[in-house]
């Protein structure tokens, strides 16, 4: 990557809804990588602006209000101080983190419109867009459902199909219903404002296609490019919505901003409360660096519908990188709220107290930077257990533990080991090997965190401790320290400069490990700076310097840890599944019969050709049946869920061989197949196409 010199960085993450907890998902998209790429760049020294917020505004809240029977305003109150908490508990390092209700967004928002509308960029058309008679609502986003016209997807949404990812507009769905109150949906004139994407075109060809998205990720640039190539259309950024912030025109009122207009200018209002008057530095000065940190369900708002937003309103920097992830699943599942299977940040940091670091480990190390990946708590424990126990907590404890067995908790005297034997050679070529292995894995490391790749970062990262476990292995001091001290203290002298380096190495990835490591070396991060600039090994220790105690970094994750977590999952499918069967009231399976106790039974094919209602009896009707050998009467239950004319004509399923029965003074010879839901609606049960009277089924 060119090495391009920024005098200052704005790191975004993405605004997450207020609409439920943040979950591992969540912090494998967005929140941890931003939060080490912040750590690393401060540690550097840099000036930082880190900002995130709640995304208070759109139909994700106004739904999830609804169904748990609370105002908007309630709602996003109680989830943005939940995420807060969770955030902060968990030790993300944002410099802010805002709310899109807040006043100074309202004002940033409505000035950002204010600004394009100005130029007369907008466009205003009033078009026919569904309507919910019940509820007196327009139907956009996530108020619409249908069939996805793409892929066939029952449940697709106004705004984007979840299972194929094409993005929808209601008019698109088949078979459209409100999702507020299940109503078939009407037509009905509104007017609207366009953004006018198609007009960016060409800008974002040349700008994002054959600028910067050619040294962004694949995965970013392959779908910025299939979009583009899709060709633009007009998006709509107003909506008929009570909750979210008035469009600010005379002739809009009642009319609010769509929520993908406002939140990202989120970022921008975040910046103002956090640095004042000093904000627009972080916005408009062209030497500072923007990258948004993001999902990979956000990249085109990102990449191409935000950026053209600023370029439209003239005055902001555009993102200099966007390193989208992809998603975390988790135990071979789909993470997902509504079905609650999650692992949820707040409920971790109840069950793993002080052990934040081992879970930021674990997501970084399978982080989805390329493809989607896996979370599961057996390779949680296995990378906590052979990881960080095994590797970095012994390495830093043994490196303690021999010091102060041999040289009172004191660091010990460098003096260049000569190679006075042929002992001393060896150990002095091992040093230098190891010297080599640890140098090139600062390089990389500092490499990979430029390039965001922060799951190889940390990998190199853990090699420092690799190559310091394998040297004292090799030099194996407690046997040297019967015949030369002078060599073991050498030995340890420079164990104990790497774990210094270990400690600055570690501080974005596993910020309390380094504090402990630190607090055990008895100094404090001032070095580290230095460290973080220099690219090589730094002396922070010197010598005669007195060390504390030693404490330990990790401890093993026991079976019984995990089995919990796994139990707790299987235990919301389970009951999942319970209430679903009770909520559908669906019937038990019957007793298993075999194959001749069907074939007893004869089903058939039949045609009605006379239909009428049974005197005295509001649930008969009397057919009369062409059954192909016979015409028969057959009386059946269905006079509430079809009329006689409905039924003259049709096609039914009955049974042929049922022995003759006698209703109401009559004889039913045949029992027509009907199905049955938890409600008592009853359907024919029919061919799904035309066959002659008579056709057997089975
Ligand atoms: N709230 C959106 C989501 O969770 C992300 C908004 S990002 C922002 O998918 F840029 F709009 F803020
Ligand atoms: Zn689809």
């Amino acid at each position: 990557m060119a090495e391009k010199k920024f005098k200052r960085y704005t790191i975004t993450a993405a605004l997450p809804y207020a609409n439920g907890p943040i979950h591992i998902g969540h912090v494998a998209g967005a929140y941890l990588p931003s939060d080490i790429y912040a750590r690393y760049l401060r540690l550097k020294g840099e000036d930082v602006a880190y900002v995130c917020g709640s995304d208070e505004h759109g139909v994700a809240i106004t739904l999830g209000a609804k169904k748990e029977g609370v105002t908007p305003r309630q709602f996003v109150d109680k989830y943005h101080a939940l995420m807060k908490k969770a955030f902060a508990d968990f030790g993300i390092s944002f410099d802010i983190y805002s709310r899109t209700s807040n006043e100074i967004h309202y004002q940033t928002a409505q000035d950002f419109f204010r600004k394009i509308d100005a130029q007369n960029i907008f466009l205003e058309e009033t078009s026919e867009q569904y309507f919910d008679e019940k509820e007196n609502i327009f139907l956009a986003d996530r108020y619409i459902s249908g069939t996805c016209p793409n892929c066939g997807h029952p449940n697709a949404y106004g705004d984007q199909c979840e299972k194929c990812g094409t993005s929808l507009s209601p008019r698109q769905l088949i078979n459209p219903t409100s999702t507020v109150s299940g109503a078939t949906p009407v037509l009905k004139p509104t007017k609207h404002w366009y953004f006018p994407l198609n007009k960016f075109e060409d800008w974002l060809k040349e700008w994002l296609i054959e600028g910067h998205a050619k040294d962004w990720k694949s995965n970013v640039y392959g779908q910025c490019k299939s979009w583009i190539d899709q060709g633009l259309q007009p998006r709509s950024i107003t909506r008929d919505l009570e909750w979210g912030i008035p469009v600010p025109r005379e002739d809009a009122k009642g009319k609010v901003l769509y929520v993908w207009f406002d939140a990202p200018i989120g970022y921008i209002s975040a910046t103002k409360e956090l640095k004042g008057k000093d904000w627009e530095k972080y916005w408009k000065d062209p030497e500072t660096r923007l990258v948004h940190f993001i999902g990979k369900d956000n990249i085109v708002f990102h990449c191409i519908i935000f950026p053209a937003m600023l370029k439209a309103e003239g005055s902001f920097i555009l993102p200099d990188n966007v390193p989208a992830n992809e998603f975390l699943n988790l135990e071979g599942d789909k993470l997902s709220t509504s079905r609650n299977h999650a692992v949820w940040l707040h409920e971790y940091l109840v069950d793993f107290p002080n052990r934040r670091d081992e879970l930021r480990y674990t997501i970084t190390s399978i982080s989805p930077e390329t493809k989607d990946a896996d979370f599961t708590w057996k390779d949680y424990q296995q990378k906590v257990n052979s990881e960080l126990v095994a590797i970095l907590g012994n390495f830093v404890n043994r490196v303690m533990v021999l010091t102060w067995k041999y040289f009172d908790g004191k660091v010990p005297s460098a003096e260049e080991i000569k190679p006075t034997s042929e002992k001393r050679e060896r150990i002095l070529s091992l040093y230098n090997d190891a010297h080599t292995n640890l140098n090139a894995s600062i390089k990389e490391m500092n490499r990979a965190l430029d390039e965001f790749r922060f799951r190889d970062a940390q990998f190199h990262m853990m090699n420092l401790a690799r190559v310091g476990n394998k040297f004292l292995a090799d030099t194996e001091p407690w046997k040297l320290a019967k015949e030369d001290m002078e060599a073991v203290a050498g030995i340890l002298n420079y164990a104990l400069m790497v774990v210094g380096n270990i400690a600055f190495a570690c501080q974005p990835f596993l910020p309390d490990a380094s504090l402990s490591i630190l607090k055990q070396l008895n100094i404090d991060s001032n070095d580290s700076k230095k460290f973080w600039n220099n690219g090589e090994l730094i002396e922070p220790l010197k010598e005669g310097h007195q060390l504390n105690q030693p404490e330990l970094l990790f401890r093993n994750v026991e079976d019984e840890d995990i089995a919990k977590q796994v139990e707790k999952l299987q235990s919301v499918k389970k009951k999942k599944m319970e209430t679903a069967q009770e909520t559908n009231s669906v019937k038990p399976i019957k007793e298993t019969i075999v194959f001749d106790d069907f074939a007893k039974i004869d089903i058939r094919i039949g045609k009605v050709v006379a239909a009428e209602k049974m005197e005295k009896s509001d649930k008969l009707l009397k057919l009369t049946v062409q059954s192909g050998v016979d015409t028969r009467t057959i009386l059946s239950g269905i006079a509430k869920h079809y009329t006689p004319e409905q039924m003259l004509g049709k096609q039914v399923t009955f049974v042929a061989n049922l022995a003759p029965r006698k209703m109401m003074g009559l004889e039913s010879q045949g029992m027509i197949l009907m199905a049955e839901d938890a409600q008592g609606k009853l359907r024919l049960v029919l061919p799904d196409d035309e066959v002659n009277p008579g056709a057997t089924v089975a």
